[in-house]
């Protein structure tokens, strides 16, 4: 009995894998770290997948169950551009690295060679940032399509999937604030919103159009919007506890902490160095896109509140740093993750990247946050409002100085309100029935089951926009409201005007 379960079990699991085909062309370690897991995730359920990746990693470089379609010399053509953009994101056509990977890719013998490949896929999975020529593959290949971003979607794409986009009570990802609460900020949301949907997507959807129709003609649903209409699923990475609440449909799925494992054991000297520091150790780290010598001014005023402090401070920094505290360590990298795990850390120093920010919350440890992007500053507004983490803007605001800095840092290791809130939030994102990798990859297969998810397609979308918002049933009830307004005002002026020479007529004959 036992032996035919197995067997049987055996058989469901060999029909229940799938051939997924994953597309990941964003350069930025912290998202590939997401989409990362989740392919480990349907790798870990025995599925096989073709990854067209600009970075691949090395777990999906040497997995057997991995076809990869290395394109990674892209990446390093566009590395300082990158930086440069997402420090300023102010042009989304001109000089967008985002834009150019994306043609390129196109261009290459390995992406070529792909569409002529002979492998009867049964999903796309694809990273999306607002616009995607990659949708037509999913009609090249006949498959449903999941799309999946490594932070929450930018506007356009929650309004593609039909979710409430109101540039007041959701500013778009790249501006700096999460709500629009002054006039000038809803001044801004607004215009910004509006020169992305009517000025910006109409010149993207171009660009991506006749990137289809030079390389993908056979695609007969051509129209960028019909393309986006056929994806099935979003999946966003931003979780509700972090200050992401916003109403979405059955269409998006939000996941979020997507990357974090259980903590591994720290490399030797590390481990002993931050076991022998019980008065503290506080881990500095501006992220891995950003090279922290963009910012000279910020770091000497770092180091200069770092130098009279009880606490051993770990920097990770890619450069050479005369003057170094005694009580610094600098290094290029730093297993980030395992070394937050630490008891000893007492607190993380960050940009605010929305992966290390996660990373904090489970760890436990409070942040200082000093962003460097718009979206950085608007995350860390976030957790700033959950009272987990101070925000110093010392990129943008010179005055800011070493002594705010110092102040900062000895309110958030003393003050035990900010340890005691990041332990409860920590709770909040494990006390769920799932996982985000579970969760990620069970809708994956559900539409993978079930051959798409169009059932959760919102047709209301469609309705015209002053239909929606009944425009035109307003303007109907007004107008009847004025025509017996008029009405009754002629009517009036009638009977006046009648009782008037009745009385004349009256007066006449007496
Ligand atoms: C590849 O897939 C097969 C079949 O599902 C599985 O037995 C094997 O362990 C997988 N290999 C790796 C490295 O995951």
């Amino acid at each position: 009995m036992k032996l035919i379960l197995l067997i049987l079990g055996l058989i469901l699991n060999i029909s229940s894998c799938a051939e997924i085909l994953c597309i990941y062309v964003l350069p930025v370690y912290s998202h590939m770290s997401v989409y990362n897991a989740v392919t480990m995730e349907l790798l870990s359920r025995g599925h096989k997948i073709t990854l067209i990746s600009v970075d691949p990693r090395e777990n999906e470089r040497n997995n057997e169950n991995v076809t990869l379609v290395d394109v990674s010399f892209i990446k390093a053509k566009y590395e300082d551009e990158m930086e440069k953009f997402l420090i300023n994101p102010s042009d989304l056509l001109k000089n967008n690295p985002f834009l150019e990977i994306i043609i390129e890719l196109f261009e290459t013998n390995e992406f070529k060679n792909l569409l002529k490949i002979d492998k009867k896929f049964d999903l796309l999975l694809m990273q999306v940032f607002g616009f995607s020529p990659f949708n037509a593959l999913a009609e090249h290949f006949n498959v449903p399509v999941v799309s999946i971003t490594a932070t929450d979607a930018l506007s356009i794409e929650h309004e593609n999937k039909g979710n409430v986009m109101n540039p007041v009570a959701h500013p778009d990802l790249l501006l700096e604030f999460p709500i629009a609460r002054t006039f000038l900020e809803r001044l801004q949301s607004i215009t910004f919103w509006m020169t992305y949907k009517f000025v910006m997507m109409p010149a993207l959807v171009k660009i991506c159009d006749d990137v289809i129709d030079k390389y993908l003609p056979d695609t007969k649903n051509r129209d960028y919007y019909d393309l986006v209409k056929n994806v099935d699923l979003l999946l966003i990475n931003a979780h509700p506890v972090m200050g992401f609440i916003r109403p979405i449909l059955p269409n998006t799925i939000p996941l979020g902490f997507l990357h974090i494992y259980p903590p591994q054991p720290l490399p030797g000297i590390l481990q002993e160095i931050l076991d022998k520091n019980t008065n503290g150790v506080i881990f500095v780290s501006f992220g891995t896109v950003y090279k922290p010598n963009c910012f000279p001014n910020v770091v000497q005023k770092l180091l200069t509140a770092c130098e009279n402090l009880p606490y051993l401070f770990l920097f990770k920094y890619d450069g050479v740093l005369d003057d170094v505290p005694k009580n610094m360590i600098i290094q290029k990298w730093f297993p980030q993750s395992d070394l937050l795990a630490h008891n000893n850390i007492k607190l993380f120093i960050t940009q605010g990247g929305q992966q290390s920010m996660e990373e904090s919350i489970l760890r436990r440890v409070p942040m200082l946050i000093m962003p460097i992007s718009s979206d950085q500053r608007a995350n860390a507004i976030r957790v700033e409002d959950r009272q987990i983490a101070k925000v110093l803007d010392i990129h943008k605001n010179d005055k800011i100085n070493s002594d705010d800095i110092k102040n900062s840092i000895l309110d958030l290791v003393n003050n035990k309100r900010y340890k005691t809130n990041i332990k409860s939030l920590a709770k909040l994102v494990e006390d769920v029935p799932m996982t985000s990798r579970d969760k990620a990859v069970w809708w994956i297969e559900y539409v993978i089951r079930n051959r798409g998810a169009k059932h959760f397609h919102y047709e209301q979308k469609d309705i015209p926009f002053y239909q929606y918002h009944y425009y035109d049933v307003i303007a109907f009830i007004g107008a009847v409201i004025m025509l017996i307004i008029l009405f009754l005002i002629v009517f009036l002026r009638c009977i006046g005007k009648c009782f008037k020479s009745l009385t004349a007529y009256k007066l006449k004959i007496q």
